[in-house]
C-alpha cells in the first residue's frame, strides 16, 4: 500500500489544509512598521496598515485566521494598554474586519505585553494576584469583542478566568463570542523567541507559578475540564511537539475542538537547523504539522500558516 504515491493518498489517514492554520501576527504602534524579529525569520512586528497587508497574503493563501499579539509603546504597572478601547490590538481588529472581514480574527487575552513588569497579572506584595488579574482579563476580552474579534483566547492561565471573561462578554452583550482557552499551557522554554518578538519577558522570576510543570498530564486533563465547566468553547494545548501525547489525552478525553500552538522556539528550532542545511525545510513543515494533526489537534497555530498553506496549494 506504499508503493506509489496514489496508493499512500488512498489509505492516508491524517489531512492537511489551509483551513485548520491560524497565523499569529505582532501588531505596533505607528506606520508603514515592518521589522523582522530576528530569532524568528520571516516573521515581523507590523503596524496597523502593514498588518492589514499582511492579513490579506493570509486569506488570500486560503488561511482560516489570525491571531493578534499587541505591542504597546508604553506599558505600565496596571497594563492599561490591554484594555484600552483604542488600543493598539482593538484598533487593528477594525482594520483587519474592514479590509478583510472574512479572516477569523482571534486575540491572544493576557497582560504580559502591556505590564512594565512582564508579567501576566497584577503584582501584589512581589507575585501575581490571581483574582484581581481576572478583572482586567475580563475588560481586555470585552474590548476585543467591541472592536469586532470573533474569537477571544486568555493566555494568562490565571484560575476562573474562563469564568470571568464569559460572564463580561454576556453582560456586555457579547453572548455569541466564543472562548479559545489556552487550557494546557506549560511554563515552557520554548517561548524564547515569542517574548523576544512581544518584548514580554518577565523583568523578575518566571512564570511557573501560573503556568504547567512540563512533567503533568493529567492535570492537563483537569486544566481543560475546569475551563470546559466555566464556558470554554475551544480547547488549547502549547507547545505543540513537545507536547503530543497531551494533544492525544485531550482529544481521547474532550469532544470539543482541539487546538495546538505551534509556538515561536519550534518554529525557530527548524528554522534554524533548515538554515544551516541540516534539515529541508518544506519537508520539516509539513511533517510537524501534519504529526500535530495525527496527534488529534483540529487546528494549529502556527507561524508557518502562509508557507505550510503555499506548499499545499
Ligand atoms: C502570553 C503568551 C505567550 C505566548 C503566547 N501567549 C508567552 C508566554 O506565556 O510567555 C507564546 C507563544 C510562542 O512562543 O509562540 N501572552
Amino acid at each position: 500500500m506504499r508503493s506509489s504515491e496514489s496508493l499512500r493518498r488512498l489509505v492516508r489517514e491524517t489531512s492537511l489544509a489551509p483551513s485548520q492554520f491560524i497565523l499569529p501576527l505582532f501588531v505596533v504602534e505607528g506606520e508603514g512598521v515592518r521589522r523582522e524579529i530576528g530569532s524568528m525569520p520571516g516573521n515581523y512586528q507590523l503596524s496597523v496598515d502593514e498588518l492589514v497587508k499582511e492579513c490579506e497574503k493570509t486569506h488570500r493563501l486560503g488561511v482560516s485566521g489570525v491571531i493578534l499579539f499587541g505591542i504597546p509603546t508604553r506599558k505600565d504597572e496596571c497594563a492599561s494598554g490591554a484594555y484600552d478601547d483604542n488600543g493598539i490590538v482593538q484598533q487593528s481588529i477594525r482594520a483587519i474586519k474592514a479590509a478583510v472581514p472574512k479572516l477569523v480574527v482571534m486575540t491572544d487575552v493576557c497582560n504580559c505585553e502591556y505590564t512594565s513588569h512582564g508579567h501576566c497579572g497584577k503584582i501584589v506584595d512581589g507575585d501575581v494576584d490571581n483574582d484581581a488579574t481576572l478583572e482586567w482579563l475580563a475588560k481586555s476580552a470585552v474590548s476585543h469583542a467591541l472592536a469586532g474579534a470573533d474569537v477571544v483566547a486568555p493566555s494568562d492561565m490565571m484560575d476562573g478566568r474562563v469564568g470571568a471573561i464569559r460572564e463580561a462578554l454576556d453582560e456586555a452583550g457579547f453572548d455569541n463570542t466564543p472562548i479559545l482557552s489556552y487550557a494546557a499551557k506549560y511554563a515552557s522554554c520554548f517561548y524564547g523567541p515569542f517574548r523576544d518578538a512581544a518584548e514580554s519577558a518577565p523583568q523578575f522570576g518566571d512564570r511557573r507559578s501560573y503556568q504547567m510543570d512540563p512533567p503533568n498530564a493529567r492535570e492537563a486533563m483537569r486544566e481543560i475540564a475546569l475551563d470546559l465547566e466555566e464556558g470554554a468553547d475551544m480547547i488549547m494545548v502549547k507547545p505543540a511537539m513537545p507536547y503530543l501525547d497531551i494533544i492525544r489525552m485531550a482529544r481521547d478525553s474532550f469532544d470539543e475542538p482541539l487546538a495546538a500552538y505551534q509556538v515561536s522556539g519550534e518554529f525557530s528550532m527548524i528554522m534554524a537547523a533548515a538554515r544551516n542545511g541540516w534539515i529541508d525545510l518544506d519537508r520539516a513543515i509539513l511533517e510537524s504539522l501534519t504529526c500535530i494533526r495525527r496527534a488529534g489537534a483540529d487546528f494549529i497555530l502556527t507561524y508557518f500558516s502562509q508557507a505550510a498553506a503555499r506548499l499545499l496549494g
